[in-house]
C-alpha cells in the first residue's frame, strides 16, 4: 500500500480538480502458465467460472454473486482488478498477477462488467412509464415525437435553433434541413460539399449565441480530399443564411479549421466534430482518431484532439501548444487537449467546465472534464478491450504517463454520442445536469457531477433508437435526434 501511495503521489498530473487515476504498480510479467489470452470470455470460462459461475452468479468455493448493482459501480474497478492481481488469499482465490498481463487482468474486469450489465438490464429493463409519464428521480416527463420518420431526415446528426424558433437539422448525407412545428419545411443550399464516408458526412451545426447580432452559423463536416474524393477529414466553417421563406442560401463562408492535405484518410471512422462556444470569444470542437490510434497522442497530427480557436478561426495566444519550440516541432497550435479516441459529445456546464463524451472501443466510453493541455490517454491508457474480445490496455497509467482519467466510464460501451447541459426552467430538478446519449446503447443518461466527480446517474431514455444528438432547446426541453428510426423526439415535463 505504501509503495502504491508513493507512486500515486509522484506521477499523476497535478490538476487539482481532476480525479487522477491511480498509477499502475510494476508491469506484470507476460502470461506464462495461461498463455497470452486473446479472448476474455474463454479466459474467464476456463479460469474463473468454476468458482464464480459461468455468468458471474457465484456459488462455487463460497463466492458471492458478482451480479449486483452495487458491484457494478465504477468504484469497484480498481478493487476488482486488485482482487484478480493479488488474489483473495484467506478465501481461497489465488493471485493471477504472476500469470496474467495487466491488460488481461483488466480484460477480465471488463468481462465481469459485461456480465453484470446484461444481468441488470434483464432484471430492470429501461426507464418505467405509467400512462405515458416517466417518473424519474428528480422530474416526471413525457416523451413526444417532434419530427417523425415521414419528414425525410437521413441520419440526423445535430440540431440547433435560430432565435425565431426555426430548427436547423443536419442530415449526415449532406443536407441541412429547416424544421418548423415538426415539419421539414426547407433546405439551406450552397453549403460546402461534404462526403458521407462511413461515420462521416455533414455532421455539426451550431448557431452563434449572438446570432441576432452577427448572423453566424457554424458547420462541422467531412471534407472530401481534392485528390481522392473517397478520403476525407473534418473541417469547420462558418457562414450566414439568406432566407426566402423557410429556405435559405449559405453565404459569406469562412474557413475556421481545416486539416493539411496529407492528413486526409479513407478511413470511415471517428470524425468527432461537435462545436461549442465558451461565450468568451472561442469555439471548441473535436476530431476523432480517424481509426489511426497511434496518432491520438501525436501533437503534429490532427487525429484524436480537442481544439480551441477564436470564433473567426485565428489562434488564441494562450492556447497550450503555441510556443516557439512547439512551432519548430510542427505542433498544431489549435490543439487544446489530446489522447482522445472519438469525442462525439461536447458541452460547457453552468460553471464553465468543458465536458466531452468519447466513443471508446468495447467497454470504456468516457465522460471527461477537458482541461487545457491535458492528455486523455488513448490508446495507451483506457478502459476498453478490442471488439474481438482481446485486451488492449488498462485504465491505470504507468508511472511515466501523465493522463487525466474520466469522471465516468460507460462499461460496457454505449457508443457515446451527443451531450448537453440542462438549462432553462422546464426541468428545475435537472438544472446543470449533463444529458449524454449513446448510439449502440440507445440511451440518454442524466448525469450529475460535483467537483468534477460523478455523483448521480440515471437512464432517462432507453431503446427508442440510436441516439445521435442530445440538446436542450430554447424551451428547456431535452431534444434527442435518433437514427434508425431517423426522427427527433423530446422530453417535456409532465404536469
Ligand atoms: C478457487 C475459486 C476461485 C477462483 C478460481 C477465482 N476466484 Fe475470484 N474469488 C473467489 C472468492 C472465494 C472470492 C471472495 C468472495 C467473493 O467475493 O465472492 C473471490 C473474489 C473475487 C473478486 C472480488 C469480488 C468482490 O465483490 O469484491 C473478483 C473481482 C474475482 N474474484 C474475480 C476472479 C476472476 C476474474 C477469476 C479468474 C481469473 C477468479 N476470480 C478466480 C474465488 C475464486
Amino acid at each position: 500500500m505504501l509503495r502504491y501511495g508513493l507512486i500515486f503521489g509522484g506521477t499523476v498530473l497535478a490538476v487539482a480538480c481532476m480525479s487522477p487515476m491511480p498509477a499502475a504498480e510494476t508491469a506484470s510479467p507476460r502470461s506464462t502458465a495461461l498463455g497470452q489470452a486473446s479472448n476474455m470470455s474463454k479466459l474467464y470460462n476456463e479460469t474463473c467460472a468454476k468458482c464464480h459461475g459461468a455468468n458471474g452468479q457465484g456459488g462455487g468455493a463460497g463466492t458471492k454473486t458478482l451480479l449486483t448493482r452495487a458491484g457494478f459501480d465504477q468504484k469497484n474497478d480498481r478493487p476488482y482488478f486488485d482482487a484478480i492481481k493479488n488474489g483473495v488469499k484467506d478465501m481461497g482465490m489465488e493471485a493471477y498477477g504472476e500469470t496474467l498481463t495487466e491488460a488481461e487482468m483488466w480484460g477480465l474486469v471488463v468481462h465481469i462488467r459485461e456480465m453484470q450489465a446484461g444481468f441488470l438490464r434483464a432484471e430492470s429493463g429501461g426507464p418505467k412509464e405509467t400512462n405515458g409519464v416517466y417518473a424519474s428521480q428528480r422530474a416526471s416527463y413525457r416523451i413526444e415525437t417532434v419530427v417523425d420518420t415521414d419528414q425525410g431526415l437521413r441520419t440526423p446528426w445535430a440540431i440547433d435553433w435560430l432565435p425565431n424558433g426555426l430548427m436547423l437539422v443536419t442530415n449526415r448525407s449532406g443536407k441541412l434541413s429547416t424544421v418548423r412545428n415538426g415539419k421539414a419545411v426547407g433546405d439551406v443550399t450552397g453549403i460546402p460539399e461534404s462526403r458521407e464516408i462511413g461515420q462521416g458526412g455533414l455532421m455539426e451545426v451550431a448557431v452563434h449565441p449572438d446570432y441576432r447580432k452577427n448572423g453566424w452559423v457554424y458547420l462541422g463536416f467531412t471534407e472530401p480530399s481534392k485528390m481522392n474524393p473517397r478520403s476525407g477529414m473534418t473541417k469547420i466553417v462558418r457562414g450566414k443564411l439568406k432566407f426566402s421563406g423557410d429556405n435559405a442560401v449559405w453565404t459569406d463562408e469562412q474557413t475556421i479549421f481545416e486539416c493539411a492535405p496529407n492528413t486526409f484518410t479513407g478511413s470511415g471512422v471517428h470524425f468527432g466534430t461537435r462545436i461549442v462556444f465558451d461565450q468568451k470569444g472561442h469555439i471548441f470542437f473535436g476530431i476523432g482518431d480517424r481509426g489511426d490510434q497511434a496518432k491520438a497522442p501525436d501533437l503534429t497530427r490532427p487525429n484524436g484532439k480537442i481544439y480551441r480557436v477564436n470564433e473567426d478561426g485565428s489562434i488564441p495566444k494562450d492556447n497550450p501548444f503555441v510556443s516557439d519550440a512547439d512551432k519548430a516541432k510542427g505542433v498544431i497550435p489549435q490543439i487544446w487537449s489530446y489522447g482522445h479516441r472519438n469525442p462525439q459529445g461536447l458541452t460547457f456546464d453552468l460553471q464553465g467546465g468543458l465536458w466531452d463524451t468519447e466513443h471508446a472501443p468495447r467497454g470504456g466510453d468516457e465522460l471527461n472534464l477537458v482541461v487545457k493541455g491535458a492528455n486523455y490517454g488513448w490508446p495507451n491508457v483506457g478502459h476498453g478491450i478490442n471488439y474481438n474480445d482481446s485486451p488492449i490496455a488498462t485504465p491505470f497509467p504507468k508511472p511515466n504517463e501523465n493522463v487525466n482519467g474520466p469522471a465516468f466510464r460507460w462499461l460496457p460501451s454505449i457508443g457515446a454520442c451527443g451531450l448537453d447541459t440542462v438549462k432553462g426552467s422546464a426541468f428545475p430538478g435537472w438544472k446543470g445536469d449533463l444529458v449524454a446519449g449513446g448510439l449502440s446503447g440507445q440511451n440518454v443518461d442524466r448525469i450529475r457531477v460535483k467537483d468534477s466527480q460523478l455523483v448521480e446517474r440515471e437512464e432517462i431514455v432507453y431503446g427508442m433508437g440510436r441516439v445521435r444528438e442530445v440538446t436542450v432547446g430554447p424551451d428547456g426541453f431535452v431534444y434527442v435526434a435518433l437514427n434508425q428510426p431517423d426522427k427527433i423526439i423530446r422530453l417535456v415535463p409532465a404536469k
